[in-house]
């Protein structure tokens, strides 16, 4: 399994797996045209590829103060394998210290707060809809 990162002149060939990105979580199902938009617009995307299959992946966009994460999912097959989550989000933190940015955010599922916290994010606020987390990067 490696991680793969899409620069904004591949973001093309991003477009034929906007089915699959979208059923992929099955947590929230993202409508296409949103996709398509995130696809475009966001400064990273991130995929966790084994051979020609996407196992999972992370939309994050440059924001003035801090790197936002927009959406992670990784697929069944991928959760089984462990670690790729993980391996998704330090791709993100990786990419925030090379804009110069030392905070990440981002709006998780109650479900997967446990998940963030591992990770060492903490709770900025909470709601019935979700968590507003942090972490901020070491350097
Ligand atoms: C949440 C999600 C992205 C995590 O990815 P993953 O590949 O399953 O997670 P990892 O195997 O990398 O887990 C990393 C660590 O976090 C822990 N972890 C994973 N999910 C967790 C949870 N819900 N609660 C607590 N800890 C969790 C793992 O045990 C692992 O710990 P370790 O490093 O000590 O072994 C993935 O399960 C997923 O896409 N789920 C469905 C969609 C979803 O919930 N997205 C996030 C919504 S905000």
């Amino acid at each position: 399994m490696e991680i793969q990162r899409f620069s904004i002149k591949q973001r093309n060939e991003l477009k034929q797996h906007i089915p699959l990105l979208v059923t992929m979580c099955d947590y929230f199902t993202p409508l296409n045209s949103w996709m398509a938009d995130k696809i475009k617009d966001v400064s990273d995307i991130f995929y966790a590829v084994k051979g020609t299959t996407i196992l999972g992946y992370v939309i994050a966009d440059k924001r003035p103060t801090h790197l936002e994460i927009e959406l992670i999912c990784v697929g069944t097959e991928g959760r089984a394998m462990k670690g790729i989550g993980k391996k998704l989000m330090e791709a993100c933190e990786d990419a925030a210290k090379t804009y110069k940015l030392n905070e990440i955010q981002l709006d998780a599922q109650h479900k997967a707060e446990g998940f963030y916290n591992h990770l060492g994010y903490t709770i900025l606020s909470k709601n019935n809809s979700g968590v507003r987390m942090k972490k901020i990067l070491t350097a």
